[in-house]
């Protein structure tokens, strides 16, 4: 009994964290969201009404127990043979499947008779007709309130309210922290010292060991050249840097480094164009030419 309990707790919890998961992302708006105490209230309550359920069961449980025990022993001292009632859930049993006892199966028995193997003329079990017939009304209700009534959302109505959720959410996002949405659409050209020099400090702990101190390339390409494999654009390092070369030793830095250090040190290494380290690597990739507009990422966006 205890460990139903726990395993049931268990179950409604998970259920319950996931459903407030889903309808919090982004993650750091979780506890801003009214629904999830909403949530959490429905997830309590649905535990205690289990638990008061099972406890009510129990107590049937002991009850009938008991009233058997006493019929019994009144029967003994009365004299009479005592015969137990079939229970509830036995005539529930015989009630859904409807079985023909062995004894009447002559009555079923078709006529035909395929060299000894004889067929039973048994129904569909009550169970299954019910489920059936249940599948028919569902699919009745199902179309008059999603498809001609409209009085519940469609799957689509549903992803389009979500999505548009998500936008609102990202919007206020982007007001209340506009750091924590750079990304490679909006990533800046930045000069200013301290930001250079913590682009410095980032390229020197993190990506030295691959592309040298000085960005002339080691395991990973030169950076002060005027070739790249991906693009020479703030936005193209800045989107290398984030998301990485997939099946080379360049990985996706999103999550390891803030992403206003990842502009920062996309910035740093545009100062490094130009300063010939001694022993670099040989240039990699195409000769990248500054256009006016940014707009040449989308042409490396298709070679990635
Ligand atoms: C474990 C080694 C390794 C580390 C660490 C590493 N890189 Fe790379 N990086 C590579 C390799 C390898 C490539 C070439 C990928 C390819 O072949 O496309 C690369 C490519 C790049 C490119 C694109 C170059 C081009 O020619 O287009 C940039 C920009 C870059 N890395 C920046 C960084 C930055 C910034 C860091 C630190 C945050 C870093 N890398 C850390 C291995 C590394």
């Amino acid at each position: 009994m205890k460990r139903i309990l726990l395993f049931l707790i268990t179950v409604v919890g998970l259920v319950n964290s996931s459903m407030g998961q889903a309808a919090t992302t982004p993650a750091s708006s979780i506890g801003n969201d009214p629904m999830t105490s909403f949530y959490i209230v429905v997830g309590f309550l649905f535990v205690v009404v289990i638990l008061v359920l099972l406890v009510a069961l129990y107590m049937l449980q002991v009850l009938n127990y008991m009233v058997k025990q006493a019929t019994k022993e009144r029967s003994e001292r009365l004299g009479i043979a005592y015969k137990e009632e079939p229970s509830f859930w036995s005539n529930l049993w015989n009630k859904s499947n409807d079985f023909i006892p062995l004894e009447k199966e002559k009555d079923i028995m078709l006529d035909h008779n395929y060299d000894g193997i004889r067929e039973l003329d048994n129904h569909l079990p009550p169970w299954w007709t019910g489920l059936f017939y249940g599948t028919i009304v569902f699919a009745v209700l199902y179309l008059v309130f999603y498809h001609v009534s409209d009085t519940l959302p469609s799957q689509l109505q549903e992803y389009e309210t979500q999505v548009a959720q998500a936008e609102d959410q990202a919007r206020k996002l982007k007001a209340s922290n506009p750091v924590a949405i750079i990304d490679e659409t909006n990533v800046a050209i930045v000069t200013d010292a301290n930001a250079l020099a913590d682009g410095k400090t980032t390229f020197l702990s993190n990506c030295a060991s691959c592309h040298r101190k000085d960005g002339g390339g080691d395991i990973g390409p030169n950076l002060t050249d005027d070739y790249w494999k991906h693009g020479g654009s703030i936005q193209d390092i800045f989107r290398v840097v984030r998301h990485g070369v997939q099946g080379t030793n360049m990985i996706a830095w999103e999550g390891f480094i803030s992403p206003d250090k990842m502009q920062n040190v996309s910035n740093y290494i545009l100062t490094l164009k130009g300063s010939n380290p001694e022993n670099a690597k040989k240039p990699e990739g195409d000769l990248y030419v500054p256009k006016e507009t940014p707009s040449d990422s989308t042409k490396v966006q298709a070679s990635l």
